[in-house]
């Protein structure tokens, strides 16, 4: 596609010129935009760039495999990975409340990245002056227009570091829509799995566990959710919906019938939505053999799980996440 092309070439001459011989960070979150930015900012200025990956551990299954095999193959990226499921699991323990989890989720996630900083930093020769951000065109145009920090996205907002770890931003995204960015990172030669992954929510499955978040929880929410997935995509419908999350009442109990035996597990909703840029949705319209079959893939594959709902409600008066 000729206009990819070119908008590819003019992204990286504008990035070279910005940036120099100068070094650069960028902080990967396994989604799109973050991916797609690093990859053009790789292609323009090479090992100046140090990608930052600071794994959470509330990602889906295989989302930090993507992220530390596929996608360092297919930019030959230096990538800082930062293993931090523990301190994000401790920092969680035992906390039910929504906007809780997500201020301890960015707070966390800041400190982790500071650290990652500095180390980085202090490691080169040349200063690091520059942070990558995946800002597209509608997040610009919400946050007024202006430059400069401002206008970062919730929980990868970068912009709460302390005075003396400033960066001036690098935005290649800045002048695009979502489907721009997506046909920009094929042409970049990014796996399918990124490119076309739905959007995800930065405090991950921490909100998709209506309950205190464990590791035995999300281990439960990754198998159902991996089988929705694969069940959606087997049926070719991935792109039809925008997104599809599966959420864990863990904190609710449902009796089942499962093999000989009378189970007391917890149900999972299915959340599937259309929408076009997130700020209204309707549930989405799957096929009842897909709902069947994962149902019955989820019942019989995932001890714990008794119950499979479906969330009909559109957004508003509903959300699209349950917190
Ligand atoms: P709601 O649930 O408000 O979600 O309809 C709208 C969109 O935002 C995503 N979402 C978040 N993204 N941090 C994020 O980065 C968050 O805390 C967060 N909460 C919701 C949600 O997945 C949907 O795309």
């Amino acid at each position: 596609n000729w206009t990819m092309v070119n908008i590819a070439e003019e992204t990286i001459d504008a990035v070279r010129a910005q940036v120099g011989d100068r070094r650069v960070i960028c902080a990967l979150s396994g989604g799109v935009d973050s991916a797609v930015a690093g990859a053009l900012v790789q292609r323009a200025v090479g090992d100046q760039l140090t990608c930052v990956f600071v794994d959470h551990g509330l990602l889906r299954k295989g989302e930090a495999e993507q992220v530390e095999k596929d996608f360092v193959a297919a930019t030959g990226v230096n990538l800082h990975v930062v293993d931090a499921t523990d301190r994000f699991l401790s920092a969680l323990e035992g906390v039910t409340d929504p906007e809780d989890k997500r201020k301890i989720i960015g707070r966390e996630f800041i400190r982790v990245f500071e650290v990652a900083a500095r180390e980085i930093v202090g490691e080169s020769a040349e200063p690091v002056e520059f942070l990558v951000q995946g800002t597209l065109y509608p997040d610009v145009v919400e946050s007024g227009g202006g430059t400069g920090t401002a206008n970062i996205k919730s929980h990868h907002n970068v912009g709460g570091l302390p005075d003396d770890l400033r960066f001036q931003l690098v935005e290649p995204l800045r002048t695009l829509f979502k489907d721009e960015v997506r046909a920009l990172g094929e042409q970049l030669g990014l796996p399918a799995e990124i490119v076309w992954r739905h959007p995800f929510p930065g405090p991950g499955l921490a909100i998709r566990i209506i309950g205190a978040v464990s590791r035995d929880r999300l281990d439960v929410l990754r198998d159902a959710d991996a089988i929705a997935r694969e069940e959606l995509s087997r049926a070719g419908l991935d792109r039809d919906v925008w997104q599809f999350p599966v959420v864990l009442l863990a904190d609710v109990r449902s009796v089942g019938v499962q093999g000989d035996g009378r189970t007391y597990g917890h149900p999972v909703v299915l959340r599937p939505v259309t929408s076009e840029d997130a700020m209204t949705a309707d549930w989405a319209r799957l096929p009842f053999e897909v709902l069947q079959k994962i149902s019955t893939r989820i019942t019989n594959e995932v001890a714990d799980v008794t119950r499979v709902v479906v969330d009909i409600t559109s957004k508003p008066p509903g959300t699209i996440e349950w917190e």
